[in-house]
């Protein structure tokens, strides 16, 4: 190690604005490339990835693996049984072990701390692949979707409609960098962690409403955006929530009340028939597939900038 402290990607608001819409016009750039066909652009040869999996994963662990891949490098995926961070080894450890291989980690796990504590002990980047508490590369990859279908991000109306959860937190710190509207309605209860709900507001550039009324919340909204509303870790809750949630499902009547404009979102993977229904997930201004697929984009520009490409 050169003893230079690496860039990692913790946090949306790791990053200032230029930063942000310079990874923006990166990611659309990369995408464009790899559509093409082209199969030149090849930055990562001879480069490593070790992928931490403390949860289970589809879209992050493929996007992450493919993005990789198509653009030279090669990446290790470390399931749950592999590591076992903080029980079979420290995260210290395996922080500094891993650095000894690799260019990069990119890391899932249950903790915030844990992902901090890689990125403390860590001589390489660390890149933030969900924690209990965010999931900036999905929000990075939303922004990008919106921009690609609403044509901005900026003063964009984004209406999320469930839990509180690390998808929120991360939307919130996205607000705090970038200014777009963004409401949280949520049932009593289930509301954002208030510190992060202040790093949006103290910042001054964003709308940020927090609310529990779902019908009101999604009028004159630009997307309406579901997630789970039992996140990994709290599948034993699964049906608890399903009575606390109760006229918060995103359904026909609710994207009737949003309007025709609001485009429907959701990181996925979804329960259909809970949090949302068939109808709306297949409806045609349903977006979930392209912004699936942005998760792979966006990313490859976080992993090229962190290199310092
Ligand atoms: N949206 C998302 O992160 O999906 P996975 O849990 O499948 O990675
Ligand atoms: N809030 C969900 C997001 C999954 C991508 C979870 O943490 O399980």
């Amino acid at each position: 190690s050169s003893g230079k402290k690496p860039l990692h990607f913790l946090h949306l608001d790791d990053f200032d604005k230029k930063t942000l819409v310079y990874l923006l016009k990166k990611a659309k750039e990369v995408k464009s490339i790899i559509k093409s066909g082209d199969k030149s652009f090849q930055p990562l040869k001879g480069k490593s990835m070790a992928m931490i999996f403390a949860k289970p994963s589809m879209r992050t662990r493929v996007s992450f693996e493919t993005g990789y891949f198509l653009l030279g490098g090669h990446a290790i995926y470390l399931g749950p049984d592999n590591i076992q961070m903080g029980k079979r080894e420290e995260t210290r450890d395996i922080s500094r072990v891993l650095s000894g291989y690799n260019d990069v980690i990119m890391a899932r796990v249950f903790s915030h701390q844990d992902i901090l504590d890689l990125a403390h002990y860590s001589s390489i980047p660390v890149i933030n692949g969900l924690t209990d508490y965010n999931h900036p590369c999905q929000i990075l990859a939303d922004a990008l979707t919106i921009i690609e279908h609403v044509g901005q991000i900026e003063d964009v109306k984004v209406v999320y409609v469930g839990d509180g959860n690390n998808i929120v937190h991360s939307w919130l710190r996205l607000a705090a960098v970038l200014p777009f509207q963004f409401t949280c309605a949520c049932p009593q209860g289930f509301e954002p962690d208030p510190a992060t709900v202040q790093i949006a507001r103290k910042a001054g550039i964003s709308k940020i409403e927090i609310t529990n009324d779902p019908k009101e919340a999604v009028k004159g909204a630009d997307v309406v955006y579901a997630d789970v509303w039992a996140s990994m870790g709290q599948k034993d809750e699964a049906s608890i929530r399903k009575q606390k949630f109760q006229g918060f499902q995103i359904n026909e009547a609710l994207m009737k009340i949003a309007g025709p404009r609001a485009y429907f979102m959701h990181c996925l993977p979804a329960e259909r028939g809970v949090e949302v229904t068939d109808a709306v997930i297949e409806a045609s201004n349903s977006i979930v597939f392209p912004q699936a697929e942005n998760r792979m984009h966006a990313q490859n520009a976080v992993i090229l900038h962190v290199l310092g490409f």
